[in-house]
């Protein structure tokens, strides 16, 4: 996501500093010491400006929340919907999922979701897709082996590499559909997600795990 520099940025991150973890790898391997009580840790990678992960987390208040970005100028729009609505739940880290085993260690967390990532779609990105074999290495080595995958996009040219990448590598695709709106599958729609839809465009899904 491009933006647009944000005005008073720094100072917007500075007042979010609570809910930001500015060095996750001196966490890493006890993220649980944040919320000891949490019956899950769940990642979202690519956040973007928060809807999804505020809206998971008041639904779940026993689960802790680690929310993945890159953009500052995104970002901090979900830091201070997380401070609005005083949720306990929820961290962020302004980073790159290419260092998330620097972040986390082996197994340390349960469920993934990466909600309408970049689709690189010209010729030789595909390694940068978030659904690509070197990124489901990472996830595989970071997940719980019972943890869960979920994948949304708009986009038809991503889904249909991440619908063969995912088996490929040794995932096992539980719920798939190219219609998720259609659907009774519990959803929380994204600020992408709204804008897509509003324009009839179709969201695909997939809830995955790794085979053991
Ligand atoms: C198209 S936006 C979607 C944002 C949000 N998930 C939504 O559905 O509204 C994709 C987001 O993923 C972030 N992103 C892409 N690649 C990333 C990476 N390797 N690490 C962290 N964030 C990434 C981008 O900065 C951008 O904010």
């Amino acid at each position: 996501m491009r933006m647009r520099k944000k005005k008073n940025l720094e100072p917007r991150l500075e007042r979010c500093e609570d809910v930001t973890i500015s060095n996750p790898a001196e966490l890493r391997g006890s993220w649980k010491d944040l919320k000891p009580d949490a019956r899950k840790i769940c990642l979202e990678i690519g956040c973007g400006k928060g809807r999804f992960i505020t809206t998971l987390a008041a639904q779940n208040p026993d689960i802790l929340y680690i929310a993945l970005e890159r953009e500052k100028g995104a970002i901090v729009m979900a830091m201070e919907k997380v401070k609005a609505q005083e949720l306990g739940n929820v961290r962020f880290i302004i980073g790159d999922a290419a260092e998330l085993c620097d972040y986390f260690a082996d197994g340390e967390i349960d469920d993934i979701y990466v909600n309408f990532c970049d689709p690189w779609t010209k010729r030789h990105r595909e390694k940068r897709r978030l659904t690509h074999r070197n990124f489901l290495a990472l996830y595989r080595r970071i997940m719980k082996p019972d943890g869960h995958f979920y994948f949304k996009t708009d986009n038809v040219e991503l889904f249909d590499f991440s619908e063969a990448e995912l088996p490929d590598f040794g995932m096992e695709i539980l719920t798939l559909t190219r219609d998720l709106h259609a659907t009774d599958i519990p959803n929380i729609m994204t600020e992408y997600e709204e804008r897509f839809s509003s324009q009839g465009v179709k969201i695909n899904y997939i809830e995955a795990v790794f085979k053991q």
